[in-house]
């Protein structure tokens, strides 16, 4: 059980971890690359970590000196068979990655999770791989996934889920793949996968048309090594922007933020609300688009965000709730069906937790409706987190303002942000 508690605001710069969606990529991409990449600021996450050791497992070398990795790439065909089956943690990014790229490999392989993990849909990656011939059976869907490498047939493919991870696999098993892959992403989501491996050379290319795009990759073609520095995370910032927000006497500055387009939606939707949020010093850094934010107390307004927003900061709506329970009036979030198969059912999480906390708040359809907080009546302070990282997160952040709140877990930060505690009592706030 974790309480949180701040006083007389946040302050000072915040030190957010590097972000988790381009560290995972970190290492994939370099491992069949053909050379040697060096990689700082990587973020050393529960489920980092465990993509790092899954490539450990299929025989890469992998040197880690203080805060940087070194990664000894052999190619797209140098991976080795693993001896043990390949867990994956808590970790959905990994799992989806990696099914793609190692469907395409000369050998087979077994990938499980953790309790979460197992329970998430594997279909989305298996079935839109198998129409490039690829051999995969699922546990109902769902993992264990026993994975039967193979060479596997060019093909032209649509994505109609808005899912970053999908598209990922995807790419990666067409990387290995003779011929023209196409991908039709209908809805466009992160695109770290493609920004890396245009950088790293790869024969990759993207048109948007209309509000699709169309990548298009020609694989067996060996990708080069690069350094890379990976830009802190957003998703991460997202809970001490929202806590400076909504505390008095607050005043932060996070340094070196990846705010690619696709990820930032959460920069937009707080604008709206009326955040004092200054973003200065825009950059470029290893082809993605970096800055930094100074965050000040704001009074918000409530908001209403359409559901084109949803997949450029779906991570995000744990962390939005609460800066919409404390708001001036009313918010909407709509199109929120991919929040149900996260690390936790999650809208259903955040809605009964609001409502537990006393804010009045509903599900219709995929949409959610949330009240501002008016007065106090907690009827059930055990926040329940199903170990869910965003959710123990959002909810600590939500204590700062109802002290009587507790989360009843918070072992599943590890996943994403282990220094999440000690960031939060350093900028003058108290996890207790
Ligand atoms: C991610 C994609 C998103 C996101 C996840 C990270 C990625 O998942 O929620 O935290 O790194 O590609 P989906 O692809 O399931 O939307």
């Amino acid at each position: 059980m974790k309480s949180a508690k701040i006083e007389n605001g946040i302050n000072g710069e915040i030190k957010i971890p590097g972000d988790k969606s381009i560290s995972h990529r970190s290492i994939i991409i370099p491992s069949i690359s053909k050379g040697i990449c060096e990689i700082t600021n990587i973020l050393k996450s529960e489920d980092v970590l465990h993509t790092l050791n899954a490539f450990k497992l299929m025989g890469v070398k992998i040197k880690e000196i203080e805060d940087r990795i070194i990664i000894y790439g052999n190619g797209i065909t140098s991976l080795k068979k693993p001896n043990d089956k390949i867990y994956l943690g808590n970790s959905g990014t990994s799992a989806r990655l990696l099914t793609g790229l190692l469907a395409s490999q000369n050998f087979n392989s077994i990938l499980t999770g953790d309790r979460s993990l197992s329970s998430r849909p594997m279909k989305r990656i298996a079935d839109p791989l198998s129409l490039m011939n690829a051999k995969i059976q699922t546990s109902d869907g769902k993992m264990p996934i026993k994975i039967f490498g193979k060479n596997l047939k060019n093909s032209k493919i649509t994505v109609d889920i808005a899912s970053a991870q999908i598209k990922s696999g995807l790419i990666l098993a067409a990387l290995n793949t003779k011929g023209k892959t196409t991908i039709i992403e209908k809805n466009i989501t992160r695109n770290h996968t493609e920004i890396m491996l245009e950088s790293f050379g790869a024969n990759i290319e993207i048109q948007k048309i209309y509000n699709e795009n169309f990548i298009e990759i020609v694989g067996k073609k060996e990708i080069i090594p690069q350094n890379i520095q990976v830009p802190s995370d957003l998703s991460s910032s997202a809970f001490f922007i929202v806590a400076a927000l909504i505390n008095k006497n607050s005043n932060i500055t996070l340094k070196n933020i990846n705010i690619n387009p696709t990820r930032s939606g959460v920069l937009i939707a707080l604008n709206k609300m009326g955040a004092n949020i200054n973003i200065t010093n825009k950059r470029i850094l290893n082809n993605e688009n970096v800055a930094d934010i100074n965050v000040q107390s704001s009074e918000l307004n409530g908001c209403e965000l359409d559901k084109d927003i949803a997949k450029l900061m779906i991570d995000e709506y744990p962390i939005m709730s609460i800066a919409a329970a404390f708001a001036k009036s009313p918010s909407i979030f709509r199109g929120l069906s991919e929040l149900r198969v996260k690390e936790s059912d999650r809208l259903n999480l955040i809605a009964t937790n609001l409502k537990n906390c006393g804010c009045n708040c509903k599900i219709e359809n995929d949409d959610l409706f949330i009240s501002p907080i008016t007065k106090k009546e907690i009827f059930l302070p055990n926040i329940k987190t199903n170990f869910d990282h965003r959710i123990a997160m959002a909810f600590l952040v939500m204590g700062s303002r109802l002290e009587e709140i507790k989360i009843d877990n918070s072992d599943s930060i590890k996943t994403s942000f282990p220094k999440f505690v000690d960031e939060f009592n350093s900028a003058g706030g108290r996890i207790y």
